[in-house]
């Protein structure tokens, strides 16, 4: 079965409590489970990790190889802006993604208008707060049934 793999970057974690202002109410698990839901709605397998550690999502991008993993939605945080290592893993194991934020990075800071993984996306999802990953667990369910 084709599954879609949700990564999530750093202080993710802390969804719901952090900034609400900026990222919503909405927690990490919430979040999850929406997603969950869509791709088990369209008879697709999902995972998801959420991890601080650079090299714990580089090492789970690596098991893509291994698994059945089609398509990728990741909200890479902080590491949008400085990680050429996480976007040198997405480009070695050749996954399609999403790239996913919540606040619109445009209308903040201008270190945040810079992405390493913007110019090699499907796609870019900014500014909707928690729906921006159901916008695009949306765009990934239909970008893979055009593919099958
Ligand atoms: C973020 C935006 C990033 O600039 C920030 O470092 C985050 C969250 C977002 O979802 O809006 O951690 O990716």
């Amino acid at each position: 079965m084709s599954s879609i793999l949700v990564l999530h970057g750093p202080n993710l974690n802390l969804l719901g409590s952090r900034e609400p202002d900026v990222y919503g109410y909405e927690t990490l698990e919430d979040i999850n489970g929406m997603l969950a839901a869509q791709a088990e709605s369209a008879d697709l397998g999902f995972d998801c990790l959420q991890s601080n550690a650079e090299f714990e999502l580089i090492n789970r991008l690596h098991a893509t190889r291994d698994d059945d993993t089609e398509f990728l939605l990741i909200n890479p945080g902080a590491f949008t802006h400085t990680s050429i290592a996480l976007r040198d893993a997405i480009l070695g194991v050749e996954l399609p993604f999403i790239e996913i934020h919540l606040s619109n990075v445009y209308s903040r800071e201008a270190f945040r208008h810079t992405s390493f993984f913007s110019d090699i996306a499907v796609g870019v999802i900014a500014g909707f707060g928690a729906n921006s990953y159901a916008l695009a667990m949306t765009g990934a369910i239909s970008h893979i049934n055009k593919k099958l």
